[in-house]
């Protein structure tokens, strides 16, 4: 593992959300702030709506996890949603707000689901 001295002490991880144009943006995201991947990319102002506020509930937060890191399984909930959702791809989807902001997260890369118009 690639340990950066600097990144942990800040309890700061670097993420990677790839937008709907195909753009990377390289985010920081803190691990003790108890946030989430879609609270991260909307402070950076990324098309992301949340509509639901991070219940599970309305699938606005879909995204496709492009990295082979390690994360913790789907809830219920979150089966359930992605279920429902449109472009789901089983083996990438999940909901940005069910993915919190852990250390094990450090790397992760993100694209953007399509949205319905
Ligand atoms: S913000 Fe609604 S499901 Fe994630």
């Amino acid at each position: 593992m690639d340990f950066n001295s600097e990144t942990m002490e800040n309890n700061i991880i670097k993420v990677t959300v790839i937008d709907r144009e195909g753009v990377a943006h390289e985010l920081e995201a803190p691990t003790d702030m108890n946030m989430n991947m879609m609270e991260v990319c909307k402070s950076y102002d990324l098309p992301v709506e949340g509509t639901c506020g991070g219940m599970a509930m309305c699938a606005s937060c879909h995204m496709y996890v492009e990295s082979d890191t390690e994360l913790p399984e789907k809830s219920e909930d979150e089966e359930d949603m992605l279920d429902e959702a449109f472009f789901v791809d089983d083996e990438k989807s999940r909901l940005g707000c069910q993915l919190h902001i852990t250390p094990e997260l450090d790397n992760l890369v993100v694209k953007l689901a399509p949205v319905g118009e």
